[in-house]
């Protein structure tokens, strides 16, 4: 893939589409910033920025509660940020769409509301290999409540999941499948409709965290058939605070609320309470409105630009990237799947990725180092950490060159 080709993806500039993020004209360290933290959290356009300000500006007010102009137009602007969640992941109805805090909080909803009602003593949950903390940590917390057993899908060298293993797993104690759409270390796209159907043949529901997978290739929920899908906002180009749980409209109708307070009752007694229909039932407290709103305008912004688009172009910049990559000596990329996104994790010979880290920044590259919230994954590679490059719409094949010359430039510090 030639720089040329990498750019030219028909229909899409990524010169408009940088100039649509105020932050990417920053200087780091007196450098130029090349942003390459997308999979961490991405940046936030200018619509985004706009509406939120907007929003303060001119809108505020609490929603559901006031008969006033102000409490109408919030409330308002809300249930329009929840249809255009229902239009971009397709749910059949918008009372499927939670907003929760983020992927981590949809995650922990399910765990405490499904898992606490249909999971108990010798029961199993069955995860991947390559599953992040918050994919991992609320199964644990459940299964050891309930005194059931967490099982993991193992992987291969490439990072992918080994669908055999996986379905020779699932049993009839199994209660539920939780799996990445795309694994936010390695970059494994994994075949989540496949994955369902095995799952589906044996009557077990299956959650898909698709933290990293929404802002970067189309998802519909319905093609998917999985029961629950989660993400967060700030990782597709909105606010940081909030974030979505899809669930099927049967599945959410007979779970039990997880917090109680405000705006998730129907009616309250000292003797007994009466939840609120979905979605509201489990939307506890004032939510965070504006979040809300700003993430309608992220999605808006990225259907404007295609995501059909962004796939292309990012996809193109991981070809690229990884060739260049893979001819820097003594530099061997972790996460080498066929099906892969636009995570280039790797590690360096005799280099801590924390240095690689540490020494980029001084040259205004921000990727990430560490072990990216997946320890166990890590401890599959029999790695601590490796350094991560992750990409966005609005990264160019520059950036990546910058990344390579940084690169170059810490194996001379190290030599
Ligand atoms: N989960 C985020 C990451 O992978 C924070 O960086």
């Amino acid at each position: 893939m030639s720089a040329a080709t990498a750019e030219v993806v028909a229909g899409f500039d990524v010169k408009k589409v940088r100039a649509d993020f105020p932050i990417l004209s920053r200087k780091v360290h007196g450098l130029p910033l090349v942003y390459l933290d997308n999979a961490a959290t991405t940046q936030k356009p200018r619509a985004v920025i706009d509406t939120l300000t907007r929003y303060y500006t001119e809108e505020n007010a609490n929603i559901h509660r006031g008969v006033h102009q102000l409490s109408q137009i919030a409330t308002d602007a809300h249930d329009a940020a929840r249809r255009t969640v229902q239009r971009f992941l397709n749910a059949a109805d918008p009372a499927e769409i939670i907003f929760t805090r983020g992927a981590t909080e949809s995650i922990n909803l399910v765990a405490q509301t499904y898992g606490r009602t249909h999971v108990g003593a010798g029961d199993e949950v069955v995860i991947t290999a390559m599953e992040h903390h918050s994919n991992i940590v609320p199964w644990q917390i459940l299964c050891e409540e309930k005194g059931a057993r967490l099982r993991i899908a193992p992987i291969n060298d490439a990072g992918e999941l080994l669908l055999d293993e996986f379905e020779a797993l699932l049993n009839a104690k199994t209660k539920l499948v939780g799996v990445a759409h795309i694994s936010n270390a390695l970059g494994t796209v994994n075949p989540i409709a496949r994955i369902v159907e095995i799952a589906h043949s044996k009557g077990i529901p299956v959650l898909v965290d698709g933290a990293q997978s929404v802002p970067h290739l189309p998802v519909d929920v319905q093609a998917l058939g999985c029961d629950f899908y989660a993400f967060s906002g700030h990782k597709i180009y909105g606010p940081t605070g909030i974030g979505v749980l899809y669930g099927k409209r049967a599945l959410l109708e007979a779970m039990p609320p997880w917090q109680g307070g405000g705006d998730m009752i129907r009616s309250v007694t000292f003797e007994k309470t009466l939840y609120n229909q979905l979605p509201y039932k489990f939307e506890a407290g004032t939510p965070d409105i504006a979040g809300a709103i700003g993430l309608g305008a992220a999605l808006d912004y990225l259907s404007g630009i295609g995501i059909e688009n962004a796939l292309a172009h990012e996809h193109a910049l991981l070809e690229y990237g990884t060739k260049a990559l893979e001819a820097i000596p003594g530099l061997r990329l972790i996460g080498t799947a066929k099906e892969k996104a636009g995570v280039l994790s790797f590690v360096m010979e005799n280099i801590h990725p924390h240095d690689i880290g540490t020494i980029l920044d001084q040259q205004g590259i921000a990727i990430r180092t560490g072990h990216h919230c997946a320890q166990p994954l890590m401890h599959r590679f029999g790695i601590p950490a490796t350094a991560r490059a992750s990409l966005a719409v609005y990264n160019t094949t520059a950036d990546l060159d910058a990344l390579v010359g940084g690169i170059h430039k810490l194996k001379e510090v190290f030599a």
